[in-house]
């Protein structure tokens, strides 16, 4: 099968790493890649905002299945273009990846098809003083969320009344979300445990990878920033079988039954992250695409053909009875440029690469100089993922740090305690 891959980042090294594994697979080409991907395929110059161009070379090239790793290209409607075309495709039509484009249509569908979820208010700019009434009155702390992408910081979570207005103004006035703060969700702000879940679908049938916690905040014990993520372990242990089985039924189910009801059938990946609480677990946002650091976390622990899973989801018949998970854990660290989510430089050489021992290294923010020197290229930089065939997320993590500490560039900064969540409250 000839495979073309969409994206660049961790998540598109991670996808590429594991479609290469495939028996099926002819011919993987990543479009644009990274120095990594380079390696398990071949990367082609494409821009891939231009649709056009995608499909042209998917003619050319007879490409028999593109998998589009990131959300813009979604939310533009590539998928669209494609299957227009007749080409096959992982990942969902425009009007279904609004799932994770809108956040206002994803409360309203959640509402509307009973999806536990947060209380909600939704409010366009113009509604400004109605919002400002909201805030004056309602229960705190509250989640403020940008309807539209902004790139993982378009949610601001407030612990008094001054914070919630001053990030209205902010978002309506200030427009530092841009016309993704055209609309805002005003959330109630939920207590629990975060985990990530993917379902892999056809729009009907689907299959749960295994469940994974992601780090999101900058610092250790999650404080500071929010990035779009600095590390992750899987499996998740909050994620016991009564509490997937109650996802799959009270939210997986019913919100693909909902999609294919309006008309917007999903097909791909749907993220779920979830928040555990008291009352169950509870919808914190759906994205249309693989997480990102999750899934260099979970991939690796999933045997069977990913590239068949794929391909037959993409056809609208899910059928991978090989895939399955067999008890495996992995870490996965993300080593950042010290300043990320906020500014900070790039071009600095990624020293001792080839001394890694026993783990995967994924590419998020890495370019080759004219010399062919690995130097950074962007916030999140690589990800260092420890795998093990047992349960062991306490040894997954001593090897990754013990890994990590081997690699070098200026400004190094990573998180120490990725994956303690798992082991301190559930172990
Ligand atoms: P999101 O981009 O929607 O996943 O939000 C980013 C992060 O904000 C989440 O991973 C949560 O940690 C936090 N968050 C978002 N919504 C809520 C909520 N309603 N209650 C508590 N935390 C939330
Ligand atoms: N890890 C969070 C995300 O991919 O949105």
């Amino acid at each position: 099968m000839i495979v073309l891959l969409i994206g660049s980042g961790g998540r598109e090294h991670a996808l590429a790493y594991k479609i290469k594994q495939s028996s099926l697979l002819t011919k993987l080409y990543m479009a644009p890649g990274n120095p990594g991907t380079k390696k398990l395929g071949e990367n082609i110059k494409l821009d891939i905002s231009k649709h056009n161009g995608v499909i042209d070379f998917c003619l050319e090239n007879k490409v028999e299945l593109v998998v589009v790793g990131p959300e813009i290209p979604l939310v533009n409607g590539l998928a669209n273009e494609l299957r227009k075309n007749k080409i096959l495709v992982f990942g969902p039509n425009k009007e279904a990846a609004d799932i994770e484009g809108h956040k206002t249509f994803a409360k309203d569908l959640m509402k509307t098809y009973n999806i536990p979820s947060a209380g909600y208010q939704k409010y366009s700019s113009y509604e400004f003083n109605k919002a400002n009434d909201y805030l004056l009155k309602c229960k705190y702390p509250v989640v403020l969320k940008a309807d539209g992408l902004a790139a993982g910081k378009g949610v601001i979570i407030c612990k008094d009344k001054d914070e919630a207005i001053k990030s209205l103004n902010e978002i309506f006035i200030e427009k530092i979300f841009g016309d993704a703060g055209n609309k805002l969700v005003i959330e109630e702000f939920m207590y629990g445990e975060e985990a990530s879940i993917f379902a892999i679908t056809d729009g009907t049938d689907f299959i749960c990878l295994p469940s994974a916690q992601d780090h999101k905040r900058i610092g250790d014990n999650d404080t500071g920033k929010n990035t779009g993520g600095m590390g992750a372990y899987s499996p998740a242990p909050m994620v016991t079988d009564e509490i997937l089985s109650q996802v799959r039924t009270t939210i997986i189910e019913p919100v693909l039954k909902a999609l294919r009801e309006e008309n917007r059938t999903f097909v791909g990946c749907l993220y779920c992250g979830l928040m555990l609480t008291e009352e169950g677990p509870k919808v914190v946002e759906f994205n249309c695409r693989f997480g990102d650091p999750e899934t260099q976390a979970v991939l690796p622990l999933i045997e069977g053909d990913f590239l068949n899973l794929l391909y037959t989801a993409a056809k609208g018949k899910l059928d991978a009875p090989d895939i399955k998970y067999s008890g495996g854990s992995s870490v996965c660290v993300i080593a950042a440029s010290k300043g990320y989510p906020d500014e900070y430089k790039i071009g600095y050489e990624i020293k001792a690469l080839d001394e890694l021992k026993d783990v995967l290294c994924f590419f998020s923010g890495v370019k080759e100089d004219s010399s062919g020197k690995l130097i950074t290229s962007g916030g999140r930089v690589l990800c260092i993922t420890a795998v093990l065939k047992e349960l062991n997320i306490k040894e997954a993590k001593d090897i990754a740090y013990k890994e990590l500490s081997k690699i070098s560039f200026e400004n190094i900064y990573y998180r120490k305690d990725i994956s303690d969540k798992a082991y301190i409250n559930f172990y």
